[in-house]
């Protein structure tokens, strides 16, 4: 049942929109509250009507609301509040062109100016022609939703409404309300779990203008930490410097600057965790003192002397009483070998191993390469995927591992 859940709905203009109102009708038989956001051309293929009566609300077309055919009430519709309402927002069906939006970010409609305030996770359910789902511009733009952490619910295979028979056909509404009613209600070992992880660089400062940084972007701390809050658990995310949002509203994000900062967020929350998963690229060393000024640029050469920062992954090793502690490893050289030490010396329950000999793997990318370690030298091995992908193989290991 999705008693208590609140799902936004947003209608594209594609002849599937009719769809959408027995979607929101299996949604409000589910329990859940249902309100609609539809563009102009959905119009074309369904009426707002049909869909206020059945989810019960008012239905959001334009930024202005209009009282009636003759005139604006002047007042607008608030897409932040829409945004911020839903605890998933749902585009069934999902056009060509919206996908393209939703990738370059095009604020054109209000249904777009919602996504872009949505901080829930945005499924999307696509409908089109099978040559415009084929078509390579559509299937990039899959490729990048995915990376980006959006759920592509896939197209079924039939007869289109061109008349020809194919991929992309809108997957029908009892199955995508099953779908939701399955997403809130799975049943994961990490409901309720209290997790910290760690993500992003650390900055170390030279003085007030300079530091020494690493490459991470923090993406995959942040994908992480949205993955494990998806699956019910109580995440506190300590981050190093990133331009990554969470997408969950639920994840208590922590942010830090350096590696002292990040070891006393770590150390404050500990104790209560009953998971770690630390992903951060931590810079092993520290200028020994800040300058409190600019350095001027007076000699030939400048001596930095480097003192070493904490372990934190290691201290949380030494201090683990019974949870479960996940470490990363980035390596560019016998990255097997050097993995396991690590997998011992930290006091870890699972290594995950990336190199930077791979390509499209590491630090930025939207991609990794991985393989993890167990302490009783299982290693599992993946093929280069998506951070999302691969992020959410971590977790059904740690479900598997877990009592
Ligand atoms: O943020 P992204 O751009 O998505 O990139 C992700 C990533 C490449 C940063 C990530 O996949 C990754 O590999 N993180 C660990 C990088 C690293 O610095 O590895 P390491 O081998 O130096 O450290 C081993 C482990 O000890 C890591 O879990 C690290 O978080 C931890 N550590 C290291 C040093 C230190 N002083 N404290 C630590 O906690």
């Amino acid at each position: 049942m999705l008693t208590g859940k609140k799902i936004l709905v947003g209608v594209t203009g594609s002849i599937a929109a009719y769809k959408s109102a027995l979607l929101v009708r299996e949604l409000i038989k589910l329990g859940a509250q249902v309100r609609v956001v539809m563009t102009d051309s959905a119009k074309e293929f369904i009426t707002p009507l049909t869909l206020a009566t059945l989810s019960k609300n008012s239905v959001a077309v334009d930024f202005l609301k209009k009282s009636d055919q003759n005139g604006f009430e002047g007042e607008w519709e608030n897409h932040v509040e829409l945004g911020l309402w839903g605890d998933l927002f749902i585009i069934a069906p999902a056009s060509a062109n919206t996908l393209s939006k939703m990738v370059s970010g095009t604020c054109d409609n209000l249904l777009m100016a919602v996504y872009l305030s949505s901080k829930c996770p945005v499924w999307i359910a696509p409908a089109m022609d099978l040559d415009m789902f084929q078509h390579f511009s559509t299937q990039e733009n899959l490729t990048k939703l995915r990376s980006k952490n959006i759920h592509v619910i896939e197209p079924q295979s039939g007869e289109l409404a061109s008349g020809l028979e194919g991929k992309g056909r809108m997957e029908e509404p009892e199955v995508i309300a099953a779908l939701i009613d399955e997403h809130f209600n799975k049943p994961s070992k990490l409901r309720g779990k209290k997790i910290i992880i760690t993500g992003g660089p650390t900055y170390e400062a030279i003085d007030p203008v300079r530091f020494i940084g690493n490459h991470s972007s923090g993406k995959t701390g942040v994908i992480l930490a949205d993955a494990c809050a998806d699956r019910g658990a109580i995440v506190t995310l300590v981050t190093g410097p990133t331009h990554q949002r969470t997408k969950n509203p639920k994840v208590n994000v922590v942010s830090v600057t350096s590696a002292n900062e990040m070891m006393e967020a770590v150390q404050k929350n500990w104790e209560a965790a009953e998971v770690g998963i630390f992903s951060a690229a931590v810079a092993d060393y520290r200028p020994e003192q800040s300058a409190p000024e600019k350095i001027k640029k007076k000699d030939e050469s400048l001596q930095l002397n480097l003192v070493k920062n904490p372990d934190i992954l290691k201290w949380a090793g030494q201090n683990k009483r019974n949870q479960y502690l996940v470490g990363f490893a980035l390596e560019t050289e016998n990255e097997l070998e050097n993995g396991k030490k690590k997998l011992i010396n930290k006091n870890l329950d699972l290594l995950v191993l990336n190199s930077l000999r791979d390509s499209g793997a590491g630090f930025g990318h939207d991609t990794n390469k991985v393989s993890f370690i167990k302490p009783n030298n299982k290693i599992t091995s993946f093929e280069l995927d998506q951070k999302v992908v691969l992020m959410n193989n971590l977790l059904d290991q740690i479900e598997f591992d877990l009592p």
